[in-house]
């Protein structure tokens, strides 16, 4: 396996950075997760939109151009000959003495990585999955891509430990904000597909983006509120959105069994939407 590092490609036991680099040292920096699908990546224009943005918000320059950030993510694709899977970017100030502050003339650090993804169970597809709720315990700039991912990993962990794939993460108010690594979806009473709006409070997920669109587009109404965990347990369906799983039907949350407990037609529809889009 190859990773590109700050210019160059080397074999993963080769690759390395700085052990002051402030990634390293204070999470400084963005990263992004690129679906690789029949060997090209996926909605690239909104991944650097994303990064872009975040990196603006924490004062980063961008490290190169977008085309030349689109051919090393390319190249580091061919390199590891990934035709269905993931391309992983990490951004972030780059290396200085260990102190909080930054000054502006730091040079960016880079680095580029991409595997297959073991294609998520055929049979998980076609069952769903469950997901336990946790509180948000996260920072409030949730919109910013950080690599500081703790919370997230905690989450994940503790659903993983309960044999669920995913969480909801609870804000204070009892809403949900998003899931682990992907944004929360459920399909409501009245039958129509509810996401939280985008703000300081979640991701904006660029397959969320593309799901809304094909939503639109298909004559499904989409309706961006805040839901509230219990909503969601009354719901009709649940689903979860994001690079790694595109749409993955939910089936329980906690003790909650949703409908009759298997995937439900909007999210099964929608994924089905989301292939058509890939291809
Ligand atoms: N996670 N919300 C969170 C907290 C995420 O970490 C992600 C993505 C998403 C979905 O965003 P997108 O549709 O752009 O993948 C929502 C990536 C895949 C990860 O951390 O591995």
């Amino acid at each position: 396996r190859i990773a590109y590092v700050n210019g160059r490609y080397l074999p993963h036991r080769a690759a390395s950075v700085h052990i002051e680099d402030r990634g390293h040292q204070f999470a400084d920096g963005i990263y992004e997760v690129i679906a690789v699908w029949k060997g090209r990546p996926v909605d690239l224009a909104g991944h650097f939109d994303r990064l872009e943005t975040g990196l603006k918000e924490l004062q980063i320059p961008m490290p190169m151009s977008r085309p030349v950030l689109a051919h090393v993510l390319r190249e580091t694709v061919r390199r590891n000959k990934v035709t269905d899977g993931i391309v992983y970017l990490q951004v972030n100030r780059g290396k200085a003495p260990r102190v909080h502050t930054w000054s502006p003339g730091i040079k960016p650090s880079m680095v580029a990585t991409a595997r297959p993804m073991p294609a998520i169970r055929k049979q998980v597809i076609e069952d769903g999955v469950k997901v336990i709720s946790v509180e948000d315990i996260r920072w409030k700039r949730r919109d910013i891509k950080t690599i500081g991912l703790l919370p997230n990993a905690m989450a994940k962990q503790k659903a993983a430990e309960a044999g669920c794939y995913e969480v909801f993460q609870v804000d204070k108010d009892g809403m949900v904000t998003e899931a682990g690594a992907s944004n929360a979806w459920i399909v409501d009473q009245q039958g129509r597909l509810v996401t939280r709006p985008l703000g300081h409070e979640i991701l904006p997920g660029i397959t969320r983006a593309t799901l809304m669109d094909l939503a639109r587009a298909n004559g499904i109404e989409v309706e961006e509120r805040a839901f509230s965990l219990e909503e969601a347990k009354q719901a009709r369906e649940a689903f979860v959105s994001g690079t790694t799983a595109f749409v993955m039907p939910v089936v329980q949350i906690d003790d909650a069994v949703l409908g009759n407990g298997k995937p439900g037609s909007v999210a099964t529809r929608l994924r089905a939407l989301y292939y058509d889009h890939l291809n």
